[in-house]
């Protein structure tokens, strides 16, 4: 191929088949030699590209030869916080790597970034676990290549199910609740949800967490049930009926795995192993067909890690968030 022969156009947004069509290119980058590799499934992308987010605006791009979808592309503007940063994400075929297109979508993404006012374009590549600090592979090589840095990272782990059995410390009971948080515990709920944002490590990536009210997570359950199973599990303090943790959990529609998002214990509940009791309540609560979960955590931190080895978690892929400055 030459790179003359190359176009660069943006999905419609309204076309189901161009919509699929955009989604299989992605899933197929992804998945190349990552026999690990999370995807978004083809539902969740339909929700994202149907339904226009409030708090993000969002453009797919595609990279044509003769007609053809090589490679993809998504840019992802947040709104209300981190005005002046651009979300990237570029796919390109196996079969048509390192012939420019790849540079050819992120110098559109670049511009159309500058156009809406952002200063930095941060970007997530993931690669095998396996791979040296020399020698971290070539989504990783292109994103320093293309002046992006990185500026933290995380492992991605894999566990089996069942996991051992954590019980919860007795002074503590267990609810689980799936979809939407019940109106009794949503004061709580959006506390934890705040303070989780402020609290997850995340290096030297210099990002404002978004503050949930109860319409923005109410508009997040309402998204994310069309196309996930969302599962919450919450530890209750039995003496005075404190939420003093939760964790969220998701499982595709259609899949056998989950994705696990979000554990946090709040300070003052800390000490009584709460992390792997409220993971392990929601592993337990799954129907038979899911297998694994997949999860992310920092490798420096520690208590998270510790929880994650105990319920028999593996690091099966290292994740950074890469960001550069395009001002
Ligand atoms: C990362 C990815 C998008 C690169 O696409 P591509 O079309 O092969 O990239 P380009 O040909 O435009 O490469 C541009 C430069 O990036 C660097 N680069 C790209 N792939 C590389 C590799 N495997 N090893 C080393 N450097 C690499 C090189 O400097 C290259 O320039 P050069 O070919 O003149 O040396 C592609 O490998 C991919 O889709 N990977 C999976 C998805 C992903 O992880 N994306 C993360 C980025 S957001």
């Amino acid at each position: 191929m030459d790179i003359d022969e190359l176009d660069i156009d943006e999905l419609d947004p309204a076309d189901a088949t161009a919509r699929a069509a955009w989604h299989d290119v992605m899933e197929r980058s992804v998945r190349a030699g990552r026999p690990h590799a999370l995807a978004t499934t083809l539902a969740a992308f339909e929700v994202v590209t149907t339904a226009p987010s409030t708090y993000y605006s969002r453009t797919w791009l595609r990279a044509l030869v003769d007609d053809e979808v090589v490679g993809v592309a998504e840019l992802e503007l947040p709104l209300t916080e981190n005005t002046d940063v651009a979300q990237a994400e570029v796919h390109v075929l196996p079969e048509h790597r390192r012939r420019g297109v790849g540079r050819a979508l992120w110098e559109e993404l670049v511009q159309r970034s500058r156009a809406a006012g952002r200063t930095r374009v941060g970007s997530e590549v993931t690669v095998a676990a396996a791979t040296g600090d020399d020698d971290r592979g070539g989504a990783y090589d292109f994103a320093r290549a293309m002046g992006a840095l990185e500026r933290h990272r995380e492992d991605h782990l894999l566990a089996d199910l069942p996991v051992p059995a954590a019980a919860a410390d007795p002074a503590y009971e267990l609810l689980l609740w799936r979809g939407r948080c019940p109106d009794e515990h949503r004061g709580a709920y959006l506390d934890m949800r705040n303070q989780m944002n402020a609290d997850v490590p995340s290096g030297e990536l210099d990002r404002e967490p978004p503050l949930l009210d109860d319409a923005r997570l109410a508009a997040s359950e309402h998204r994310l049930m069309q196309a996930y199973d969302v599962r919450v599990a919450a530890a209750r303090r039995c003496a005075d009926g404190v939420l003093g943790g939760y964790s969220l959990l998701f499982v595709p529609h259609g899949t056998d795995y989950g994705w696990q998002d979000d554990t946090l214990v709040m300070p003052d509940h800390r000490g009584h192993r709460l992390g792997a009791a409220l993971k392990a309540a929601n592993y337990a609560d799954l129907p038979a067909e899911v297998a694994c979960v997949h999860t992310w955590t920092a490798p420096d931190n520690t208590a998270m890690h510790r929880t994650n080895t105990a319920l028999g978690f593996r690091v099966v892929e290292r994740m950074y968030e890469m960001e550069a400055v395009i001002a």
